[in-house]
């Protein structure tokens, strides 16, 4: 590192300025064990943590505090590597388990027994209650931590809820309404963890800092915006969430359309205006008028094949899985945007599980160029956020002779992240114990969002609709090439 960056590592370093206790509901489940343990232990080794706090674990499994700590270390030990053991024992000893009942108001009055016993000599505490359990419970949740006396007057509470915040319209406002009769606005922190990506960030950072990039992103110049994410992975285990989710709201609802949002959002001069930018943008999103929607939108399921040279099952062969199952674990969707910068401008995004690899980028494509010559190829921009992440800007340059004909100049950085990096659930749980609420997503982006996929996910449901099947370790449903060619397009 250079010691530029490390003094300005030092200097920024970001941490946990007092006494904390975090309950985290789901406390057994995927996601806890598969980001929130390692986050949580990242953040003792970087130093972040102070010396009091208290990581209580809340769920409906069976189990004391000892087995609930080896399956925390368990995780950690899964998914980060080279574990300090030191470190490890160490925060191990500031962790504890309730078994408990999402539904039951005496369990709630219980835990904030427990919290209190734990917070007793500690002053200035903050209660942070992590909602990583499935949207049909959070309203239960919500209900009976303010009937159990968990959230009181007197300490500050933030609420943080998991994406996906329902699972349509109708069931977000239900999970809105219950959570805003338990808890003002300002203690709600509805997490999209792609909101805390340094990459995802840095999409809107690479534009505030760089008007020469700012500048060329305009209607007149640009011929379409790809937005592509692809996963290597499967559900992993998660069929009873998957099942009744699909792509479609997994990943386009919330991560997709934000970074779309943060593409297209207006520099704004502080960062307390971002959710509202970022909002507005959001809203200008819009479905292009079709007497189909099958124009607009294509869904696609894995069938078997081949991932990293491992062999994988079809969705469908997937535990839990129905053998008729018409979920899509791949989509491609087009938008527009009425802001007036992006006035026609489309927008194709593509999403989807047990592709070839993994890899979230956006792919600018600006206008042809004038016919100057052989090999002349329209400029773009790459901004690949995950995978072999990097910015490349592809221009032309003249080869040797006296025809004009050209060769690739490709503009490359690798966009290490340098400085004070932490991975996204280490920094947003650090931003909700600070109170910093402007990277995480506010009521209104979740409506917009459903708004804008309700419809689509309807036309998904028909059983006229087609499911494109596609092998395990490929780039998706070849239909969904022939769907972007018919548009004049070909994905990058
Ligand atoms: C989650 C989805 O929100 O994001 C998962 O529920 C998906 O299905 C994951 O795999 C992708 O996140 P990342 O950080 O691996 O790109």
């Amino acid at each position: 590192m250079r010691v530029g960056v490390l003094c300005y590592a030092l200097r920024h370093m970001f941490a946990a300025p007092s006494p904390f206790s975090l309950v985290l509901f789901g406390a057994s489940g995927h996601l806890a064990q598969i980001k929130l343990y390692p986050a949580l232990y990242i953040l003792a080794l970087k130093k972040r943590l102070p010396e009091q706090y208290a990581i209580v674990g809340f769920s409906r499994s069976a189990m004391d505090d000892g087995a609930f700590r080896s399956l925390v270390a368990d995780a950690v030990h899964t998914h980060v590597p080279a574990v300090n053991e030191s470190v490890l024992t160490a925060m191990l000893e500031h962790v504890h388990y309730y078994k408990g009942e999402y539904d039951s108001p005496d369990d709630f009055t219980a835990l904030a027994k427990i919290l209190k016993n734990l917070e007793k000599r500690w002053s200035g505490i903050v209660r942070l209650m992590y909602f990583s359990v499935p949207p049909s419970v959070f309203s239960a949740v919500g209900k009976n931590l303010c009937k159990g006396g968990v959230h009181t007057p007197e300490i500050p509470l933030r609420c943080i809820v998991e994406k996906p915040v329902g699972n349509d319209q109708e069931s977000f406002q239900a999970i809105r309404d219950a959570l805003i009769g338990c808890f003002r606005e300002e203690e709600i922190y509805l997490l999209d963890h792609y909101l805390g990506k340094e990459a995802v960030r840095n999409i809107y950072y690479l534009r505030y800092a760089n008007p020469v990039v700012e500048t060329l992103l305009a209607n007149a110049l640009i011929h379409h915006v790809e937005i592509t994410s692809f996963e290597a992975a499967g559900i992993e285990g998660r069929a009873g969430y998957f099942e009744h989710a699909g792509t479609l709201r997994d990943m386009f609802q919330s991560h997709m359309l934000m970074v779309a949002s943060l593409l297209t959002m207006p520099l704004v001069e502080t960062e307390q205006s971002i959710p509202k930018s970022r909002f507005g943008a959001l809203k200008q999103f819009y479905l292009p008028p079709a007497k189909n929607l099958n124009t607009v939108i294509l869904q696609g399921q894995y069938d078997a094949g081949e991932v990293h040279s491992s062999t994988v099952p079809a969705y469908q062969e997937e535990e839990g899985v129905a053998t008729d199952s018409r979920t899509n674990t791949f989509i491609a969707l087009k938008l527009l945007s009425r802001a007036s910068r992006w006035q026609g401008v489309p927008f194709y995004l593509r999403s989807g599980k047990r592709l070839e690899k993994k890899e979230t980028r956006i792919s600018i494509q600006f206008q042809e160029p004038t016919e100057v010559g052989e090999g002349a190829n329209p400029n773009c921009l790459h901004i690949i956020l995950q995978g072999e992440a990097g910015m490349r800007l592809h221009l032309q340059t003249k080869m040797g002779g006296t025809n004009p004909s050209f060769r690739a100049l490709v503009l490359a950085d690798p966009l290490v992240c340098m400085g004070d990096c932490l991975p996204e659930h280490s920094l947003m749980i650090l931003e909700a114990i600070h109170g910093k609420r402007h990277w995480f997503l506010s009521f209104n982006e979740v409506q917009t969002a459903w708004h804008l996929i309700d419809p689509l996910q309807a036309h998904l449901d028909e059983p006229t609709t087609a499911l494109h099947h596609y092998p395990s370790g490929s780039k998706g449903p070849q239909e969904a090439d022939a769907w972007i060619t018919q548009q004049g397009v070909t994905w990058h």
